[in-house]
């Protein structure tokens, strides 16, 4: 166990839009810990399975659409320590764009054989990916959208779209990295190694993902009475999409704008019915109103609040959105106004 990190207070080393660390305990409370079946779908920074009581649970299985998201959990449990040591290395400006453009190069071909193998994974794709995201500042690391790319001879980094941003780094907290994100070490990690403790936050991340399953791809694929285990008594769904009116630094609405999160909420409400199912469904206040649909019966909204900023949950208009934010839980859930009624 690293130093002043206990099992319960787990988190990822990289930040990320959308993230739900404020909210995971409330959402636990719901949800109950000790559901047979987690299911996420939109894995992102996996701060609620990261905060699961207890730890792992029976059947446990993450999901994101986003290679690069999808090959850093796979890697990360099968070789923490390659992954670490790809991503020690010091901060750099120069370093950062030839990098930057290295993994965006890699992009579509890492998805193809992450859909396609279970097992795949890189763990260097993984470590500079977690490197270059800790000390990029703001949104677009990895999108792909930037002006910058490499010539055709591969000799220079030339204009021509497709590529990348080029920006200075985070230097203002002594360019430290990935080490920048360590959690709460003891005395701030004055006499502990920074790179070994990194290392050893890493192994145990890793220890915790042992037997998490990784997929790749579309949320719906793990949306299904196989993906959750067929035996399973209760089954748990964290559902946080991008959301319909939010901030979107990284394309999450790429494809079809404006749908995805009423397509979640639709196959929610029908999920929903079914009394072994416990759902939540993140999203701003209204967004059911916003998708055309209505709160189903029975359901929860809960409201919390973020800290703002990037993996802090940011929507658009930053302040005011932190106030917008919303969980739904479906009436099997713990607490809920309807098992009060009928249970
Ligand atoms: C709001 S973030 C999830 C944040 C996460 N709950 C956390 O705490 O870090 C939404 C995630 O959905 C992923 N995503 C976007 N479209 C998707 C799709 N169609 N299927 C699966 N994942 C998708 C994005 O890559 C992103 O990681």
């Amino acid at each position: 166990m690293a130093v002043g990190v206990e099992a319960s207070a787990l988190r990822a080393p990289f930040p990320w839009f959308g993230g739900k660390m404020r909210a995971a305990s409330m959402i636990w409370e719901r949800l109950g810990p000790g559901v047979d079946s987690y299911i996420e779908p939109f894995a992102g920074s996996l701060a609620v399975l990261l905060q699961r009581p207890g730890g792992a649970g029976q059947t446990e299985t993450v999901n994101d659409a986003d290679g690069f998201i999808c090959n850093f959990w796979r890697a990360l449990a099968a070789d923490p320590d390659g992954v670490a040591a790809a991503a020690d290395w010091p901060v750099s400006e120069l370093d950062l764009t030839s990098r930057h453009l290295w993994l965006v190069g890699r992009r579509a071909d890492l998805t193809a054989r992450l859909e396609a193998d279970p097992d795949y994974h890189d763990a260097k794709v993984a470590g500079w990916w977690v490197w270059g995201i800790c000390s990029w500042i703001g949104s677009g690391w990895c999108d792909g959208r930037g002006p910058w790319r490499v010539s055709e001879d591969g000799a220079r980094v030339v204009k021509g779209g497709g590529g990348v941003n080029r920006k200075l780094p985070h230097l203002g907290d002594d360019g430290r990295g990935v080490n920048r994100q360590l959690p709460h070490l003891g005395n701030d990690g004055r006499g502990v190694n920074r790179q070994e403790a990194t290392a050893e936050w890493l192994r145990d991340l890793s220890a915790r993902l042992r037997r998490v399953r990784v997929c790749c791809g579309d949320w719906r694929r793990v949306c299904t009475p196989s993906a959750s285990n067929r035996n399973a008594a209760t089954v748990a769904y964290l559902l946080d999409p991008p959301y319909d009116d939010g901030f979107d630094p990284d394309g999450c609405y790429a494809a079809g704008v404006g749908s995805l999160w009423g397509d979640v909420a639709r196959w929610a409400a029908a999920a929903g019915e079914g009394p072994r199912h416990r759902i939540a469904l993140c999203g701003y206040e209204g967004a059911w109103e916003v998708a055309g649909l209505r709160v189903p019966r029975g359901w929860d909204e809960v409201a919390w609040r973020t800290k703002g900023g990037y993996g802090g949950g940011m929507g658009g208009d930053g302040e005011d959105n932190q106030r917008r934010e919303r969980v739904w839980f479906s009436p099997a859930c713990i607490g809920s106004r309807q098992i009060g009624l009928f249970g």
